[in-house]
């Protein structure tokens, strides 16, 4: 069964490996004829593109927790679309799906999984499979609850706060009753943090200092912090905590993603040793046979109106790789999308 059978295909395809330049000169939009569907297969036409800092360490010569891209190939990534042909009774024609589903116009999905291609469940828009009830939300979830374990009135704070995961995850602390301070880059996303998220505070890291401002509004110190950042805004955070003071170690952008060369160490971590804390990091996808329960949580947030998300969206194939460029520059605001 075929609504409209397309027969060419456009991909984003990784032509070199990144080494400084700008990422929308390592790629190529290349066309090619779709081979027919084989059984158990269907085609995906892509609607949506998530774009997430992670996809800039897949470009790197080596693996991560995922394989290189490799050269020639399209480009791996998140994206939501409709089935338009298929072969497969679990993925009917006209079903919106999410998925692995690579930078290109259609994809063939083989299957279903986490790095396969599934239905949206009724009732949620589609595109929020990739921010809210995608890899953000997940992560926000089990990086707080599991790594952070926050209590009713403890100090969280949370780096790239406006930010897919940051927002979701200051959110989640801010809904337990803790005192929640965000760091971003710029007034705008500092006053979206405190006016939309509702968070206690934000620290504007572009303008302001952040010791000082941390001193001020954490004087008895932090107890968590939710790191997406790394570099010298973590080294802050770690001479701000309070003893027995959580670090969540969920992502470092600062450093780019961009290859194995080591960054400038930590330079204060034995005052994680004096404040007795502890940091520890994760991988939202060890968490699996738990999503159900995190996706529970965050639809209820979200239904009850307790969760703000905001997208920032692009247009366009050939405008992916400047918008994964875009993420380590702050472009975005809440999640980066491209729409096709
Ligand atoms: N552990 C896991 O399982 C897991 C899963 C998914 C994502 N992550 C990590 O989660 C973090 C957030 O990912 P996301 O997809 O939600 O991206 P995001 O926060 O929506 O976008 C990245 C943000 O980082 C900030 N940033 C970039 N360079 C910076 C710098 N030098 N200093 C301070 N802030 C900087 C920018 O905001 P400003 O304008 O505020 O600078 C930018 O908007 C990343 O570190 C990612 O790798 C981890």
């Amino acid at each position: 069964m075929s609504a409209d059978v397309p027969t060419r295909n456009r991909r984003c395809v990784l032509m070199k490996r990144p080494q400084g330049e700008s990422l929308a000169s390592c790629f190529d939009i290349q066309e090619e004829q779709l081979s027919p569907l084989q059984p158990g297969e269907a085609r995906v036409r892509v609607e949506w593109l998530s774009i997430d800092p992670t996809q800039r360490g897949w470009l790197n010569p080596g693996a991560n927790y995922r394989a290189p891209v490799e050269i020639g190939a399209v480009m791996r990534g998140a994206g939501v679309g409709t089935i338009v042909e298929s072969n497969d009774v679990a993925l009917p024609v006209g079903a919106q799906v999410y998925g692995e589903l690579g930078w290109q116009s259609y994809a063939t999905a083989s299957g279903q999984g986490l790095f396969g291609v599934n239905v949206v469940p009724d009732g949620i828009e589609p595109r929020h499979m990739l921010s809210i009830f995608g890899t953000n939300g997940l992560t926000a979830y089990f990086g707080m609850m599991e790594i952070g374990r926050p209590s009713p009135g403890e100090t969280v704070v949370v780096s790239a706060a406006a930010g897919a995961t940051g927002s979701i995850a200051s959110q989640i602390a801010r809904s337990l009753g803790c005192h929640t301070i965000g760091i971003a880059g710029g007034q705008e996303k500092c006053d979206w943090v405190r006016e939309a998220a509702g968070l206690d505070a934000c620290i504007d890291y572009r303008s302001d200092s952040v010791t000082e401002q941390l001193r001020n509004l954490a004087p008895d110190g932090i107890d968590i912090y939710f790191d997406n950042v790394g570099g010298e805004l973590l080294e802050t955070a770690i001479d701000n905590l309070a003893d027995h003071g959580r670090i969540v170690l969920c992502g470092a952008v600062a450093t780019g993603y961009e290859g194995d060369l080591p960054t400038a160490g930590i330079r204060n971590y034995m005052q994680l040793g004096l404040r007795r804390a502890r940091m520890e990091g994760f991988v939202f996808f060890d968490y699996l046979n738990r999503f159900p329960e995190a996706l529970a949580h965050l639809s209820g947030m979200f239904g009850r109106g307790e969760l703000a998300i905001a997208d920032t969206i692009a247009e366009g194939l050939e405008a992916a790789p400047g918008a994964l460029d875009g993420l380590f520059a702050g472009a975005n605001l809440g999640k980066q999308l491209v729409r096709l």
